[in-house]
């Protein structure tokens, strides 16, 4: 039993009051700007390196990002040639560098440069690497949220007594859901999914307490069948550029385009030369990884100059805005938590100045 005291409750409420306020300044303190030579000095000791993570002291909660570099043929993961692994994580890998193909639920991808494989969660996948040279690519994974929320589960071929689930059986080892998506006939039976409309529910014409609670039994069902039908591979030919208030964007993993995330969007961002971009802030954490020019940004009222190679971490709701001082145009790879914020109704953008191209 726990047993608190008076003076534990107080401070405990009092921790709720305070929590604000003090999140603004573990904002302020958290990392900004990671260089090109700082990465690459880690990659020279290592081949997978962490550049934004709350385990490095960066104040973010919702993904992490990292680099990871092959030589020519050497595998990418301790993945393994059957299964490879699968985990409750939303993951997106950007290439790089070389090229190869993945095998995700079965299905085989190939890849090359500026490609991008968006994994649904709990497939089994496994990346191979089939470049002459060396192979180097990006991912943005959402463990930090998957590990707070207590349900962040990894399953590797190579590390089967950490299975959680996959030991279980045939069954177990097919579903994309843990603990498998098979729901009772009787849920079956009283839920017709097809019939009922939620937003035009209500009242007494509404469900029932007994449709709602089938619609759960019914729910992880529905959810497999969500993360198998959506997108995987974005080719980075393919991407569709379109102006914004924020200077052009092309959207490249996002639930509007058929990717089934609830989490985590990906999008590449372009600035042409002695341009810059609009000026925005929003309530979700970004990662802009600079894939090509020089330029800086003002974050908040501070300035960052930037090249490629380099990392920008962008606080919650701090005020950005990238100016490209360079020859050609800057491409920046941003990976935000927008989508999950979304879903909690706690996004907030608010547009400054627009682009001027
Ligand atoms: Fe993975
Ligand atoms: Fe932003």
């Amino acid at each position: 039993m726990v047993m608190a005291r008076k003076e534990d409750h107080l401070r405990m409420r009092m921790e709720h009051i305070r929590f604000g306020k003090e999140e603004l300044e573990r904002r302020r303190k958290s990392p900004v700007h990671t260089k090109a030579e700082e990465i690459d000095a880690q990659l020279a000791e290592h081949n997978h390196v962490y550049i934004v993570d709350p385990r490095l002291g960066f104040n973010q909660r919702t993904f992490r990002f990292w680099i990871n570099r092959r030589s020519a043929g050497e595998e990418m993961e301790f993945s393994g040639w059957q299964l490879g692994h699968r985990h409750t994580v939303e993951a997106v890998i950007y290439v790089l560098k070389g090229h190869g193909y993945s095998v995700i639920d079965g299905i085989k991808y190939p890849w090359e440069p500026g490609d991008m494989i968006c994994v649904p969660v709990f497939a089994w996948h496994r990346h191979h690497n089939e470049s002459g040279d060396e192979l180097l690519y990006l991912a943005a994974t959402t463990g930090p949220l998957s590990m707070a929320m207590g349900i962040a589960i990894y399953e590797e071929e190579k590390y089967p007594e950490y299975w959680i689930f996959a030991q279980k059986g045939e069954e177990a080892m097919k579903t994309l859901i843990p603990g498998g998506a098979e729901i009772p006939a009787e849920a079956r039976v009283k839920f017709d999914s097809s019939k009922w409309k939620p937003e035009k529910s209500g009242g007494a014409n509404g469900p029932t307490p007994a449709e709602i609670y089938y619609r759960q039994l019914a729910y992880a069902e529905g959810e497999e069948k969500r993360r198998r039908a959506g997108k995987v591979l974005v080719k980075g030919k393919n991407l569709q550029f379109g102006s914004t208030p924020m200077g052009r964007v092309a959207y490249a993993v996002d639930p509007a385009l058929g990717f089934h995330v609830k989490i985590l969007n990906t999008l590449v961002a372009e600035i042409p030369a002695g341009k810059r971009s609009g000026a925005h802030r929003h309530i979700y954490e970004e990662t802009n990884y600079i894939l090509s020019g020089e330029g800086y940004s003002i974050i908040e009222d501070q300035r960052y100059d930037w090249k490629k190679g380099d990392t920008l971490v962008i606080p919650v709701f701090a005020w950005h805005q990238h100016f490209n001082t360079g020859r050609e145009t800057a491409r920046f790879l941003a990976h935000t938590g927008r989508v999950a914020m979304e879903s909690t109704g706690y996004v907030h953008t608010q547009q400054g100045e627009p682009a001027d191209y």
